[in-house]
């Protein structure tokens, strides 16, 4: 049986996030140790919602390549980990400052700021130990590769290089290429690991390596500017977090450079873009087509 079963992507969508939720939950700590409010803020953190559009990204591409069940799942849940560490620390007084994410207090809030910087770092090595597990692929080579595949996507040249970037920004007038590299830093570099997982767990060629990262290259930018059209047009009631508060901090996204109507079109012709890489995998990219058009048409 493949691992998405259905050529929609909605429905797509919906099925990875349950089948990873499965898997998350059976990985994260649980128990009334003394570190049980660690535990719960971990599991608040990342059950609680989400669209799960990077565990999505795993999925597809080791559908691709017809990978396991077990190691696919396993991956996305190390990049579901990882993306709720992020969200955590982006969310902390010290970095954005937001109360609220995926429409409930966030974690900070719900628990305190000592907690939630703890919960974060022990997601983030949670990632790591699951991706390094002997479950997760049988070939040590493999595992080392996923390892520090993730780990140059988040560290000091990638999604972290990526936040102080967007931190340092703040209220200064970036050029399209500066704008260009932080969001490619903060959110591009874990998508893109997330889209090429696939082909890592499956061994595959460079070239359809290649095709999963360009298609990845033009997604997580997409991705980025529909977040930031988001920020200024969307709800809180849609996104689950706070609106308008890029423009209050004087963030520099896509959309304070270019207006609304450019970013948008901006996001638009890279999603089409996306879709062209896959031209070497026929039919079987078709829901990562639909993910990339999925990707700037949503409303949250
Ligand atoms: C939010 O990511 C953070 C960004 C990188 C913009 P998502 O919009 O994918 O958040 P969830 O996981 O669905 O809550
Ligand atoms: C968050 O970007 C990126 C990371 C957490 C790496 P944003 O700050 O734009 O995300 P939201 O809007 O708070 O979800
Ligand atoms: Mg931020
Ligand atoms: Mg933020
Ligand atoms: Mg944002």
């Amino acid at each position: 049986m493949p691992l998405i079963d259905t050529p929609d992507i909605q429905s797509a969508l919906d099925f990875t996030a349950l089948t990873v939720e499965r898997t998350m939950d059976r990985l994260l700590p649980r128990g009334d140790d003394p570190e049980a409010k660690l535990f719960e803020a971990m599991r608040y953190s990342t059950l609680g919602g989400g669209r799960r559009l990077r565990a999505f990204f795993v999925m597809a591409s080791a559908t691709l390549f017809g990978v396991s069940a077990q190691a696919a799942q396993r991956v996305a849940a190390a990049v579901e980990f990882v993306h709720a560490y992020s969200l955590i620390h982006d969310d902390l007084p010290a970095m954005d400052n937001d109360d609220i994410r995926r429409g409930q207090p966030s974690c900070h809030k719900r628990f305190d700021e000592a907690t939630a910087i703890l919960a974060g770092d022990a997601l983030q090595a949670l990632a790591f130990e699951v991706l390094a597990h002997e479950d997760t692929h049988g070939d040590p080579a493999v595992r080392i590769q996923l390892v520090a595949g993730l780990a140059q996507a988040i560290g000091p040249h990638g999604m972290v290089a990526g936040q102080v970037a967007d931190i340092e920004a703040a209220g200064k007038n970036l050029s399209m290429g500066q704008v260009t590299r932080l969001q490619r830093l903060k959110t591009g570099a874990l998508i893109s690991f997330a889209c090429s997982a696939g082909a890592t767990l499956a061994k595959a060629s460079e070239p359809a390596r290649h095709a999963l990262v360009a298609y990845a290259h033009d997604v997580g930018l997409a991705f980025q500017i529909t977040d930031d059209l988001l920020d200024v047009g969307g709800t809180c009631e849609e996104t689950g977090k706070t609106s308008g508060k890029d423009v209050i901090t004087g963030k520099a996204t896509f959309v304070s450079l270019l207006g609304l109507e450019r970013a948008r079109d901006q996001a638009s012709l890279l999603a089409d873009q996306a879709g062209r890489h896959l031209d070497m995998f026929g039919d079987k990219a078709e829901l990562l087509i639909q993910a990339a058009r999925y990707v700037v048409e949503r409303r949250r």
